[in-house]
């Protein structure tokens, strides 16, 4: 069959000259268009094997930008067809990784030429890019964790399972040294002796420190790799968590359930609950994740948990392999979040110009984690139940109907019940939600969880300010197991992060403990602390008093100090700035 090209030149004698000559070494001309917009459109509705284009053409966007879009939404090549070759156009061009540059005027042989190449390259690179995806995917679906790193012992690639043990992500993983991302709890990795020997060397029993602190059994191998001239190219850790099964999630709640463990542990979530309603709220969302339920609506106040649970139900679902997609729907203005739910085709506004995909296409086959639901506007309920009754949609300005194949999980943290009395929520839209509904409980209503949550934070914290805090002094747990705790395990966490932060001896003492609320019992001390009298009781004074003490506090240590201020870094040095500190 003949290859497919489209045309896009604005100069209407030179296109029709351009089409002859391809019709006349037997290409089949798709069409020929002036605007980028046009060419768009073509590539939607039939998309060619490669694109001519021309780099000053009609309509708002140039061809260089063009052609970037058709690389990137599409995976159509381009080949430009231009009287300008200065270095500025030819940058501009450079974007879309075109397949080829042809100045005009041209001679027929090279614009034939240049084609065949063009569209021989484009075959080669879409088989290799369709052989590294096969890859991917095959390392992808083993369950075993597989971690490649170079001679210099940094992390070149780490597979799904790899993120699931060690808890990091892929991003976060690559570049780093193995030894940061591959912890054994006994600090002897073997990667050098596995270059030496040339050969396997077995890593049996021992113990991996994840992420956040967790210790987790695994056994494996480390395999050196050669390059393509036989010389040592770095190695292949391979992995599997130790004692067989703990990554099951419903050995997990039976665990769990019997009261043999207080914590889900289960890839990179680390879970406390060792409550009795804890237990019964995660046993229950491990036997929801697994199903094949399409909405859950997660009820709890702030901070109790929502987005963990979200995450978690996802992870340890079937569809573990798609996309988990985060929507906030009270952060997206209503205009905006029609369109980034949807989606929507060019022209659909006056503004769009492109086609862009929704939100409910990019979480195909995965999760869409609709947070704080009891916001979405009127509008976009009705169209969003009108989604889950009929498992299908349109984008904007589209007439094609799109299959909708996810798990919706919707949040909220008030009573959407209350919110259906009052109108503000759709009663048929909350029954479709509510079908499967998990609470996870104040903190407040389980205090059991209190001390066990704490130390957890406390070993994660302590990981990531490198800090020696070995535990929690008996009357610092009296006084964090007496707060009723308002805003939750996050309040929680952020006590311990501060306290961690504060403490200067090797157990957090309830000097350390400030809370945030005023109902707390070690409110008194902190607060005369940041008062202290001073002679100028200015705001800019007492600011510069705090970032002082903070700073003292941390020997220096801005980072630290940000974190205990509650500021970014980058705030910090820019009010360190302004009040001259610096
Ligand atoms: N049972 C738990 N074990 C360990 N960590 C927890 C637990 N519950 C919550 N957390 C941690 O507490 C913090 C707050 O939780 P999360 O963000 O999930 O709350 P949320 O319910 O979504 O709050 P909001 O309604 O404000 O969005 C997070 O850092 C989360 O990891
Ligand atoms: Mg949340």
């Amino acid at each position: 069959m003949a290859d497919k090209i489209l045309i896009v030149e604005d100069e209407h004698i030179t296109a029709e000259d351009l089409a002859e000559i391809l019709k006349g070494l037997r290409y089949q001309v798709t069409a020929v268009v002036s605007s980028g917009a046009e060419a768009i459109g073509e590539a939607e509705q039939n998309p060619p094997d490669l694109v001519l284009m021309d780099i000053r053409i009609k309509g708002e966007m140039d061809g260089a930008e063009t052609a970037h879009i058709l690389r990137e939404r599409f995976d159509i090549p381009v080949v430009y067809l231009t009287a300008h070759a200065d270095r500025e156009t030819l940058e501009h061009a450079k974007r879309a990784r075109p397949l080829g540059y042809i100045v005009k005027p041209f001679h027929e042989s090279e614009l034939h030429a240049s084609v065949e190449i063009a569209l021989s390259k484009h075959r080669h690179d879409r088989s290799v890019l369709s052989r590294e995806r096969h890859v991917t995917d095959v390392l992808g679906a083993l369950t075993t964790a597989i971690i490649s790193v170079d001679e210099a012992e940094t992390v070149l690639m780490m597979n799904r399972a790899g993120e699931n043990l060690t808890g990091w992500s892929r991003q976060e993983a690559l570049g780093e040294p193995a030894r940061r991302v591959f912890r054994l709890a006994d600090n002897d990795l073997p990667i050098a002796e596995a270059l030496q020997q040339r050969s396997l060397v077995e890593i049996r029993d021992r113990f991996l420190i994840t992420k956040n602190g967790a210790r987790k059994p695994i056994s494996g191998n480390i395999a050196p790799l050669r390059d393509s001239s036989g010389r040592p190219g770095g190695a292949v850790i391979m992995f599997e968590a130790g004692a067989g099964g703990r990554e099951d999630p419903h050995l997990i709640s039976k665990t769990l359930l019997e009261g043999q463990a207080n914590a889900i542990e289960f890839g990179r979530f680390h879970i406390v609950a060792a409550s009795e309603p804890m237990k019964q709220v995660l046993s229950f969302a491990v036997r929801v994740a697994r199903s094949e339920a399409t909405t859950v609506l997660l009820e709890g106040e702030s901070g109790t948990g929502k987005d963990l649970m979200a995450q978690f139900l996802h992870y340890s679902s079937y569809r573990r392999t798609g996309p988990f997609v985060a929507v906030n729907c009270s952060a997206i203005p209503e205009a905006l979040l029609e369109s980034e739910l949807f989606g929507r085709e060019p022209g659909a506004y006056t503004d769009a110009r492109t086609q862009k995909k929704g939100l409910l296409e990019v979480a195909r086959g995965g999760t869409l984690f609709l947070d704080e639901v009891g916001d979405l506007s009127p509008g976009v309920q009705a169209k969003f139940l009108r989604v889950l009754e009929q498992q299908s949609f349109r984008r904007l300005g589209g007439v094609h109907d799109i299959e909708v194949d996810l798990r919706v999980i919707a949040a909220t943290n008030r009573d959407l019940s209350g919110a259906v009395q009052t109108g503000a929520f759709r009663l048929d839209l909350f029954h479709r939600l509510s079908v499967i509904q998990i609470a996870p409980p104040p903190l407040r209503d389980h205090p059991e969880d209190i001390l066990p949550l704490a130390n957890h934070f406390v070993r994660q914290h302590n990981l990531r300010y490198k800090a020696h805090i070995s535990g929690i002094a008996p009357a610092t747990a009296k006084i964090l197991s007496a707060y009723d705790w308002p805003g939750n395990v996050r309040e929680l966490r952020n006590v311990i992060e501060r306290a961690i932060l504060l403490e200067e001896s090797y157990i957090l003492q309830p000097g350390s403990i400030q809370f945030a609320s005023r109902r707390g019992p070690g409110l008194e001390r902190s607060t005369t602390e940041q008062a202290a009298p001073r002679a100028d009781l200015s705001l800019k004074n007492s600011e510069r008093n705090l970032i002082v003490q903070a700073l003292e506090k941390t020997g220096g240590n801005k980072t630290k100090a940000a974190a205990l201020l509650g500021i970014s870094r980058d705030v910090l040095r820019y009010r360190m700035k302004q009040l001259k500190l610096l």
